[in-house]
C-alpha cells in the first residue's frame, strides 16, 4: 500500500454519470413492487381552522380504491419536536391525521389509496372536507414576533451584543440605516419527494428520496411508535434537495401507515403543486442593517436584526444575521433576529440558510457604505478584512480571502469600469459591475464507513452518506483510492442505506469532509488488520510498502473471503462545534469572492447577467471538475435568488399563489451567463486530514449581492428587496431619471 497521492486533484468522471444518463438510475419513485398500490394525499383548502367532517363514502365505493385514511381512521403517530442537536428532526413535529385541526394551507387531511393511480387520484377527488376556516394569521406583521430561541439553530447566538454599538454607531462619522427584503422561496428539486413503502411483518423499508437516511429512519421510527431497528431507507439516488430533504416530511409516515392498512405495498409521489405546502421553504426575511463607519470606509459598528417566520408549531429561525458576527473586522457588532409563527407550512434549511439571505443584506450594504465613503468596493473589502474572528478573537485556519478578492477582479476587468455608477451605457443597455464576498462555515460531523477487500483484490466501501448530485460516490472512491494505492475506477461504492454504517446529513456542505475522515479511520484500521495477517505468516510489512504483494493475495492468507473493518470518525467542525464550545483553537471557514457584470434593458426592466466569475478558498480541491460543477450550481442558485425566485403569498388566505414551475421562476439555460470558476486550492489540514473545506452552498452565497450591486453600478438605482425583476427595475427606472452619475438610492 504505497502512497502515490494521485487521486486526488484529479477530475475522475462522475461515478454514476453512465447510469444516470443512460436512465438506468433507479430513483425513488421508480421502485415497482409485486401488488403494488398508490396512495394519494387530499390536502386542506385553508390555512386555519378545524376540519369537522371528511365524506369517504364516494370515494371508499369507488372502483380500484383499497382505502380511505382520514383523522377518524388512522392509526395512531406521535408528534416529534425539533431538536437539531439529536439528528431526529421531523418536517412536521404534528404528526398527521390525529385531529382535525388545521394549521396552515395544503395540510393533509386524507390519504386514498388505490390499485392504480389514476383510481387513487380519482378517488382524491372524491373526498368532500367540510371545514370550519379560521382567520388565518400568515403574513410577516400579522402577528407580533417574539425574539428566536437562542438554541434552535444548532444551538447558535441568534441574539447577540458584542463591544457597544449602539454608542458606537452615535459617533459614526458614516451611518447607515437600512432595509433589505427577501422574499419566501421553494427548494424545487428537480425530483419531487415520493416514496415507496414495503411492509414485511414488523419490518419496513422506504425506498424515498432523502439527504438524511439515518434521520429519517429513526423519525418515521417514533412517529410510528416502532423500533429503529425495523426501519430501512433506501436512498442510492437523489434528484436534488437544496435542503427540502434534509428532515422526512409527513407523507412518508403516511405512506408506511397506508401500506399497512391495505396490507401491500405503496407509492406515494407528491405533486409539484404539492411540494409547496408540503416540503418546507425558506422564509421570507427583512434586515435591518445600522452601519456605522470612518470617514475612511473602516467600519466600526454593525447592527443586523432579522424579523422572519416560521409554522404554528415550530421554532425554525432562518439565521440571516449570523455571518455579520465574523465576515468583516469591526469591533461593535449587534445582531437579533424575531420570529412570528403564522399559518403556514414548517420552513428549514434552504441552499445556505441564514448566509444566503443574511450576506445578500451585509453586502449590498458594504457596497452602499463604499459608495458613500467613496472607496472603491473591493478596497473596502480589503479594507474591513478580518485577519482575525471580530468576536472570539481566534485566527481563522486559512483564510485566502485577500487572493479571491483579487483575482476576481482580474478575471472580471474590474479596473476597466468606469467607477460611477449609471456611466456605462451601451446602447439601451445599462451596464454594470458588482461584487460581494461569500462564505461558509466548515462543517463536519460524525460518520462512519467500511471498507471491504476480496481475495479478487475488489475494494468497496460503504457509508449511509448521500449523492445529491453533488458527487458523493465519486470522491469516496478517489478517497480510498488515495489512501489504498489503487485506481479510483477500481474501488466500488455503495451509499444511500441506512443499513450502512451510520452516515452524516447530507446538508451544511459537509459530506466530503465528514465521510472522508471516516474513511481515513477504516483504512488505518485496514492497514492494522492487513499487516497483523501478513505477519502472522510471516511476510513483513515492507512487502506491502513496497507493493511485493497485491492486496487480494492478502485476504487469501487470512483464510477468509473478505477483509472488511469499520472505521468512525467523531471529527465535528463548524457551526455545531463552535456552538458546542468544541471547534478548537482555529476558526474554520471557506471564502470566496463573486464578481459580476449585469445588462440592463431600459425598456424591458429586464436584467441580464452576462458574465461571472467565482473564486473560492475552499482547502483541498478532490475532484475539480465535480468542484467547479458545485459552483455551476451554487451561482445559478444565486442567480435565481436574485432575479426570478419568489413565491407569491395571498395574504388573505394564507395560500401560495405560486405553485408551479410556470409561475416559480428558476433560472433556465438562457438565463445562464458564462460563469468562470477558480479556486485556491490550498489544503485546509485545521478542519481534516484531507484538507478540505466544502464547496456546496458557498458558491449561491455571494450572488445576490454581487448582481443588486451590479445593477445599482448600471443604474444608479439600489434595490435592496429580492428578487430584482423586470417589474420593479421599469418601476424604479421610471421614478428616478436624472442623468447619470447621481446617487438614486
Ligand atoms: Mo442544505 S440547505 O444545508 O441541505
Amino acid at each position: 500500500m504505497t502512497e502515490p497521492r494521485s487521486a486526488i486533484g484529479r477530475s475522475v468522471d462522475r461515478y454514476d454519470g453512465r447510469a444516470k444518463v443512460t436512465g438506468q438510475a433507479r430513483y425513488a419513485a421508480d421502485n415497482t413492487l409485486p401488488d403494488l398500490a398508490y396512495a394519494v394525499v387530499v390536502q386542506s383548502t385553508a390555512a386555519g381552522g378545524a376540519v369537522t367532517h371528511i365524506d369517504t363514502a364516494a370515494a371508499e365505493s369507488s372502483p380500484g380504491v383499497l382505502a380511505v385514511l382520514t383523522h377518524a381512521n388512522a392509526d395512531r403517530m406521535f408528534d416529534i419536536p425539533k431538536d437539531l442537536f439529536t439528528g431526529e428532526v421531523p418536517g412536521d413535529e404534528v404528526a398527521p391525521l390525529q385531529s382535525g385541526r388545521i394549521r396552515h394551507d395544503g395540510q393533509h387531511v386524507a390519504v386514498v389509496v388505490a390499485d392504480t393511480l389514476e383510481r387513487a387520484v380519482h378517488g382524491a377527488e372524491l373526498v368532500a372536507v367540510s371545514h370550519i376556516p379560521d382567520e388565518p394569521s400568515s403574513e410577516l406583521g400579522a402577528v407580533p414576533p417574539f425574539p428566536a430561541p437562542d438554541s434552535f439553530y444548532f444551538g447558535s447566538r441568534l441574539n447577540a451584543v458584542d463591544g457597544d454599538p449602539a454608542t458606537a454607531l452615535a459617533a459614526a462619522p458614516i451611518r447607515l440605516d437600512l432595509e433589505y427584503r427577501t422574499p419566501i422561496e421553494h427548494h424545487n428539486p428537480m425530483e419531487p419527494h415520493g416514496v415507496v413503502a414495503a411492509w414485511d411483518g414488523d419490518d419496513l423499508t422506504l425506498f424515498d428520496t432523502t439527504q438524511h437516511v439515518i434521520g429519517s429512519r429513526n423519525v418515521v421510527a417514533r412517529r410510528l411508535g416502532i423500533a429503529r431497528e425495523c426501519v430501512r431507507i433506501v436512498s442510492p439516488f437523489v434528484g436534488g434537495g437544496f435542503g427540502a430533504k434534509t428532515f422526512p416530511w409527513s407523507h412518508v409516515a403516511l405512506a408506511a401507515l397506508a401500506a399497512r392498512r391495505v396490507g401491500r405495498p405503496v407509492k406515494l409521489v407528491l405533486t409539484r403543486k404539492q411540494l409547496f405546502t408540503s416540503t418546507g421553504h425558506r422564509p421570507a426575511t427583512v434586515q435591518r442593517l445600522a452601519v456605522g463607519a470612518d470617514r475612511d470606509g473602516a467600519l466600526v459598528a454593525l447592527r443586523h436584526h432579522v424579523t422572519t417566520h416560521t409554522s404554528l408549531t415550530d421554532s425554525y429561525c432562518e439565521p440571516a444575521a449570523l455571518v455579520t458576527r465574523y465576515l468583516y473586522a469591526c469591533p461593535n457588532i449587534a445582531i437579533s433576529h424575531d420570529i412570528a409563527r403564522l399559518n403556514l407550512p414548517a420552513p428549514l434549511p434552504m441552499r445556505g440558510p441564514g448566509e444566503a439571505p443574511g450576506v445578500f443584506a451585509l453586502e449590498s450594504a458594504l457596497d452602499e457604505l463604499a459608495h458613500r465613503a467613496g472607496v472603491d468596493p473591493v478596497a473596502l473589502r480589503h479594507r474591513n478584512h478580518a485577519d482575525v474572528h471580530p468576536v472570539s478573537g481566534k485566527p481563522f485556519s486559512c483564510k485566502r480571502l485577500r487572493e479571491c478578492y483579487d483575482l476576481g477582479a482580474e478575471l472580471i476587468g474590474w479596473n476597466e469600469r468606469s467607477p460611477v455608477p449609471g456611466t456605462m451605457a451601451d446602447g439601451n443597455f445599462l451596464v454594470g459591475y458588482g461584487m460581494a464576498t461569500a462564505t461558509y462555515p466548515a462543517n463536519t460531523a460524525p460518520c462512519s464507513a467500511r471498507i471491504s477487500l476480496t481475495a479478487d483484490g475488489e475494494v468497496a466501501v460503504a457509508s449511509a452518506v448521500h449523492d445529491i448530485g453533488t458527487g458523493t460516490a465519486t470522491i469516496m472512491a478517489q478517497l480510498v483510492a488515495e489512501l489504498l494505492g489503487v485506481r479510483p475506477e477500481a474501488v466500488t461504492v455503495v451509499l444511500g442505506d441506512s443499513d450502512l454504517p451510520e452516515g452524516a446529513m447530507a446538508s451544511g456542505s459537509k459530506t466530503t469532509a465528514s465521510v472522508g475522515a471516516a474513511i481515513e479511520a477504516a483504512v488505518a484500521r485496514l492497514r492494522a488488520e492487513v499487516v497483523r495477517v501478513l505477519t502472522a505468516s510471516g511476510g513483513s510489512p515492507a512487502d506491502l510498502a513496497e507493493q511485493r504483494i497485491p492486496l487480494g493475495d492478502i485476504v487469501r492468507l487470512s483464510g477468509r473471503r473478505k477483509i472488511a473493518v469499520e472505521g468512525r470518525s467523531e471529527l465535528l467542525t463548524g457551526t455545531i462545534a463552535d456552538n458546542l464550545g468544541v471547534g478548537g483553537p482555529v476558526e474554520l471557514n471557506s471564502f470566496g469572492a463573486q464578481y459580476c457584470k449585469v445588462r440592463v434593458d431600459r425598456d424591458l426592466g429586464e436584467v441580464r447577467v452576462t458574465d461571472f466569475v467565482s473564486v473560492h478558498d475552499v482547502g483541498r480541491v478532490v475532484n475539480p471538475k465535480l468542484a467547479t460543477n458545485q459552483v455551476y450550481g451554487g451561482v445559478v442558485f444565486g442567480l435565481g435568488m436574485a432575479l426570478t425566485e419568489e413565491t407569491i403569498l395571498d395574504e388573505r388566505s394564507g395560500r401560495f399563489v405560486t405553485r408551479d414551475l410556470a409561475t416559480y421562476h428558476v433560472p433556465t439555460n438562457p438565463d445562464v451567463p458564462s460563469i468562470t470558476v477558480r479556486f485556491i486550492d490550498e489544503p485546509d489540514l485545521s478542519a481534516n486530514s484531507f484538507g478540505v473545506k466544502g464547496v456546496g452552498e458557498i458558491s449561491a452565497i455571494g450572488v445576490p449581492a454581487a448582481i443588486a450591486n451590479a445593477v445599482f453600478h448600471a443604474t444608479g438605482v439600489r434595490f435592496r428587496e429580492l428578487p430584482i425583476t423586470p417589474d420593479r427595475v421599469l418601476a424604479r427606472l421610471r421614478d428616478a431619471r436624472p442623468g447619470p452619475g447621481a446617487d438614486r438610492s
